[in-house]
């Protein structure tokens, strides 16, 4: 028998290549169609045998992630142990190196990350089809953050067919923003700018972006990257425009907020040009610190205690 003392499993940040959103539902979520894009910046977490839950968190913006059962790492514990009655507690470390609410998916990432790592330290048995299910009732990013890739979203963005790219590496840049946006304040900040137009009812897929993808080209994927939540991102956080405009004139092929914000993404040609991006915007004094990430990334995987 193997004895399992710790399971570490590393999960990316996602971007949304396209992010169209539908009007609220009954329930207060908004129907997506989203193009999500995992990309090479990655958090770390470890789950360890221990008396009680709980959660210890680590590096960058460590102070603003809960520590108790808000935690969405500890909540996905909670719902996998809902399926292993016998599971005994565990302590769940995170090292952080997604920002914490800044349009990453960060949370969502860890939940997703912990959901593999308590399998594998319980012997769970779940597949992937299994976990995905358990993932959507955690929050609306944790399924994806289980694939990686580059995948289409919809529903909440918890149903995923994965998007059959040819193997081409993005290079991103990413402007971390001096301040941080909630998920929910910019839903509804989109709401009340939309009371006043139309809202088609059905988000639908854009057809450019998924047809840029298939040929790989990035200079036509960048210019084909779209989020309906960027208007009311910038609404919250008017200064994320110059940033936006900044990337651009620097000679990004593409630049959105992404998801929720207040995080920048820009798409460079090459590793080369975002590496002269990062380093022109990082002086530009338009964002509080950048990042080089490529894409597509794998999903959370186990890279060390693996039985
Ligand atoms: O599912 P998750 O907890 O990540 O969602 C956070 C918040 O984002 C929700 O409470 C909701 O306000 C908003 N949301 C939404 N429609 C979605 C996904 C998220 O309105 N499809």
């Amino acid at each position: 028998m193997t004895i399992v003392t710790g399971v570490t499993v590393r999960v990316p940040a996602k971007l949304n290549l396209q992010l169209a959103v539908g009007p609220p539902r009954a329930d207060g979520y908004h129907d997506l169609v989203t193009v999500f894009h995992a990309v090479s910046l990655f958090d770390e977490i470890t789950a360890e045998p221990a008396r009680r839950d709980g959660v210890s968190v680590s590096g960058e913006g460590a102070d603003r992630v809960p520590a108790d059962g808000d935690n969405l790492a500890l909540r996905a514990v909670s719902a996998l142990r809902a399926e292993v009655p016998s599971a005994p507690g565990v302590h769940i470390t995170i090292a952080k190196r997604i920002p914490v609410a800044a349009g990453l998916a960060g949370g969502s990432g860890d939940a997703a990350a912990a959901l593999v790592a308590c399998n594998e330290l319980w012997a769970g048995g779940f597949g992937p089809p299994q976990l995905a299910e358990i993932a959507a009732r955690v929050g609306s990013d944790v399924a994806f953050a289980l694939l990686g890739g580059t995948a289409v979203g919809r529903g909440r963005g918890e149903q995923l067919t994965s998007a059959l790219a040819p193997a081409t590496q993005y290079h991103w840049v990413l402007a971390f923003a001096d301040g941080h946006l909630s998920t929910p304040a910019v839903y509804a900040a989109l709401d009340r700018q939309r009371a006043r137009e139309q809202v088609p009812a059905e988000p639908g897929l854009d057809a450019a972006l998924m047809s840029a993808l298939r040929s790989g080209d990035a200079r036509l994927v960048g210019r084909a990257l779209s989020n309906d939540l960027q208007p009311a991102a910038l609404s919250l956080f008017p200064a994320l425009r110059k940033t936006l405009a900044a990337g651009l004139e620097l000679g990004a092929l593409g630049a959105l907020v992404s998801g929720s914000g207040p995080t920048c993404v820009f798409l460079a040609a090459s590793a080369d040009r975002a590496l002269d991006l990062a380093a022109s915007l990082s002086g530009a004094g338009v964002c509080r610190s950048v990042a080089r990430a490529s894409g597509p990334a794998p999903g959370a995987a186990i890279i060390s205690g693996a039985r």
